[in-house]
């Protein structure tokens, strides 16, 4: 199954004991509660309608334990979507913050300076995989959690299954010369120099990619670590029969080309450096010139207490 394929299809998780849980449906952090994780990115409105197919209802977090059982799971799911669709909202009650499944606003775990207080973020996102949350326009399109009926009542009762244990919280970590993102959980480092095609074999012959990039804080951390901001450098962006793909085959959304760029001078993008030429966004050039790139890993992970 391909990177592209997994966006799009209902993930499946097996954990824990999934007796009363519907069919490709989560576990929960108690023995009540199942969860569907959807991966494909959708508007807060119309997730919460894709819920409601589904008798749920965009999830609520309700403790601590359950935002934490929720964004360690889901960290491991959505290594580059650092944002997920919950419940939480100021629209319904405009102003006020609710839950779409009507349960009270009473544990929060908002991240520094949130919720955001411009108006149009008004819906809540699960920030992985910190775990904190973040007010954004419900208008993005984001993987989104429903939580949805257990299929059997009886089940707790006779409690068939051992209950599930939070998992241990994960810690990343990235090789020397290696840069650690928190909101990829990815590893990065800029190499000098090659034509894009070297620096693409260079970025799989250790272990990675050359690098895609999915939106603005992904952006803004390559070039935080471009050093002195030396030189032009290659990222994973290259035409294919006329349209612009990623090497690693994740889709191209975000891009941040330069001013009346791409004008058709090449078949690979780099993040321009030249003053003058609205330096530090993307520019389309030949794939043969010699420049600086930027690779791109998972980082390492372990399980500490
Ligand atoms: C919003 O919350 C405030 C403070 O708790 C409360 O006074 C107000 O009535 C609420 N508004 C609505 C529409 O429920
Ligand atoms: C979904 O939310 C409604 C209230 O908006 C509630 O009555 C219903 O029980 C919720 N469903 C689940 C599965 O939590
Ligand atoms: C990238 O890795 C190389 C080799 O380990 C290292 O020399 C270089 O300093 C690293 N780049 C950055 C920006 O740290």
């Amino acid at each position: 199954m391909s990177l592209f394929d997994y966006f799009f299809v209902f993930l499946t998780l097996l954990l824990g004991c999934l007796a009363d849980c519907p069919a490709g449906s989560l576990r929960g952090s108690t023995s009540t509660n199942c969860y569907k994780v959807v991966g494909s990115p959708t508007s807060f409105l119309e997730a919460q309608s894709i819920c409601l197919s589904h008798n749920g209802n965009l999830t609520s977090i309700n403790s601590a334990y359950e935002n934490l059982f929720l964004a360690s799971n889901l960290a491991e799911l959505f290594p580059t979507s650092p944002n997920i669709w919950t419940g939480g909202n100021r629209i319904i009650v405009p102003g006020n913050w609710t839950w779409m499944d009507n349960r009270p606003f009473s544990y929060t775990n908002w991240n520094k300076g949130q919720p955001s207080s411009v108006s149009g973020n008004d819906c809540l996102t699960l920030n992985l995989p910190a775990g904190t949350w973040s007010a954004q326009s419900c208008s993005l399109t984001l993987p989104f959690i429903c939580e949805v009926p257990s299929t059997s009542d009886q089940a707790l009762t006779s409690a068939p299954c051992t209950a599930p244990t939070v998992p241990p919280h994960p810690t990343y970590s990235c090789e020397s010369g290696w840069h650690y993102f928190e909101y990829t959980n990815q590893c990065y480092n800029i190499s000098n120099a090659g034509n894009w095609q070297t620096a693409r074999l260079y970025c799989m012959q250790v272990g990675g990619q050359l690098a895609s990039i999915h939106n603005a804080a992904e952006n803004g951390f390559i070039i935080d670590i471009i050093p002195n901001l030396d030189g032009d450098t290659w990222i994973g962006l290259n035409k294919l029969e006329g349209s612009w793909e990623w090497i690693d085959n994740t889709p191209v959304g975000y891009t941040d080309w330069a001013y009346k760029e791409p004008s058709g001078d090449g078949s690979c993008a780099l993040i321009n450096n030249v003053n003058g030429y609205d330096r530090l966004h993307w520019n389309d050039y030949d794939c043969n010139g010699i420049r600086n790139f930027v690779c791109k890993k998972s980082a390492m992970v372990s399980y500490g207490k």
